[in-house]
C-alpha cells in the first residue's frame, strides 16, 4: 500500500473507503490528491477482497470543496488538466465495483464532479451542491458539464452551471442529483446498508449491469473533448484571472467580459 498524504484508504468487510484527507482546505483536490486518488482506484480495482466503495471527504464541513484554485492561478496546460481529471474520474465511473459518493457537506466544482463520477450518491441533510466555475471565469472541466447533464437532464444542468447556484441536499435529492439524504450520524451506515445489499449479489452480474448502464450514454468521448477545449480557452480570458485572483484575495470578483 502507497504511503498516502492526502488520501486515506482502508479496507473493512470487503468494502474499500477512500477518504480525501485535507479538512484545512475543505478536502480541496490539488494535483497530488488527484495522483492518490487515481493510485487508490487503481488499487480497488484489481483488489478482489473489495466488493464496493465509499468516496467520502474528511471532517464535517466539506466532502471535497473543489480543484485546488491555488494551483490553477498559473496554469498554462489547461487541456491537459482537464482530460486528466477526466481520465481519473472515468476510471471511477468505469470501475468493476459499485461506488458510493457519501457527501458529508460542501461538494462544489471538482468535488460535485467527483460525486457525479460516482454510481450513486448518498448525502447529508447539510450537504451543498454546486458548479460554481464560472464564479471563477472558468468552467466544469472533470466531466461535470456531462455528467451533470446526464443526471438532472439539460435544463437544470444549463441553470446550476450558468447561475453557480447552491443547491441543498433537499433540493439535489429532488432533482435525482443526490439517490439518499440522511442525518449527518447515519451517512457511513446508509451507504454501507446499500453496498452490504449490492455484495450479498453476484459480483460479475452487478459489474455487468453497471457497465451496461453506463453504455446507455451514446458516446459521450466527443462532449468529454469540447469540455476539456473549452475549460482550456476559459483559462485564457482576463476574467479567469481576476475570478480567481479575487477568490484567493478574498474580494469580490469585478468581471469585464474578456
Ligand atoms: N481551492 C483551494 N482552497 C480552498 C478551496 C478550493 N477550491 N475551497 C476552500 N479552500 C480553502 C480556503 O482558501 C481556506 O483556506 P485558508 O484557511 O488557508 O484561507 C480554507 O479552505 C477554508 O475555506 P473558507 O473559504 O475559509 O471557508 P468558508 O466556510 O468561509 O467557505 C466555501 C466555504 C466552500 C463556500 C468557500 O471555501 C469556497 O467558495 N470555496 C471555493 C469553492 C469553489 O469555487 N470551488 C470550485 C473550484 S473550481
Amino acid at each position: 500500500m502507497p504511503n498516502f498524504q492526502n488520501i486515506t484508504l482502508e479496507v473493512v468487510d470487503n468494502i474499500s473507503t477512500v477518504t480525501i484527507n485535507r479538512p484545512g482546505k475543505l478536502n480541496a483536490l490539488n494535483f497530488a490528491t488527484l495522483e492518490e486518488l487515481e493510485q487508490a482506484i487503481d488499487i480497488i480495482s484489481i483488489d478482489n477482497n473489495t466488493r464496493g466503495v465509499i468516496i467520502t471527504g474528511s471532517g464535517e464541513k466539506a466532502f471535497v470543496a473543489g480543484a485546488d484554485i491555488n494551483e490553477f492561478t498559473n496554469i498554462n496546460n489547461a487541456q491537459q488538466v482537464a482530460e486528466n481529471g477526466q481520465r481519473i474520474f472515468s476510471k471511477i465511473e468505469n470501475l468493476n465495483k459499485p461506488v458510493i459518493a457519501a457527501v458529508n457537506g460542501y461538494a462544489l466544482g471538482g468535488g460535485c464532479e467527483l460525486a457525479l463520477a460516482c454510481h450513486m450518491r448518498v448525502a447529508t441533510e447539510n450537504a451543498v451542491f454546486a458548479q460554481p466555475e464560472v464564479n471563477l471565469g472558468l468552467i466544469p472541466g472533470y466531466g461535470g458539464t456531462q455528467r451533470l447533464t446526464h443526471l438532472v437532464g439539460k435544463g437544470k444542468a444549463i441553470e446550476l452551471i450558468a447561475t453557480a447556484d447552491m443547491i441543498k441536499a433537499h433540493e439535489a435529492l429532488k432533482i435525482g442529483l443526490v439517490n439518499h439524504v440522511i442525518p449527518s450520524n447515519q451517512l457511513i451506515e446508509k451507504t454501507l446498508e446499500i453496498l452490504n445489499k449490492i455484495k450479498e449479489k453476484p459480483s460479475i452480474s452487478v459489474d455487468l449491469s453497471i457497465q451496461a448502464i453506463n453504455a446507455s450514454v451514446s458516446n459521450p468521448i466527443s462532449g468529454f473533448q469540447v469540455e476539456a477545449k473549452c475549460f482550456a480557452k476559459s483559462t485564457k480570458t482576463k476574467d479567469f484571472t481576476e475570478g480567481t485572483s479575487a477568490f484567493l484575495e478574498k474580494r469580490k470578483p469585478n468581471f469585464k467580459g474578456e
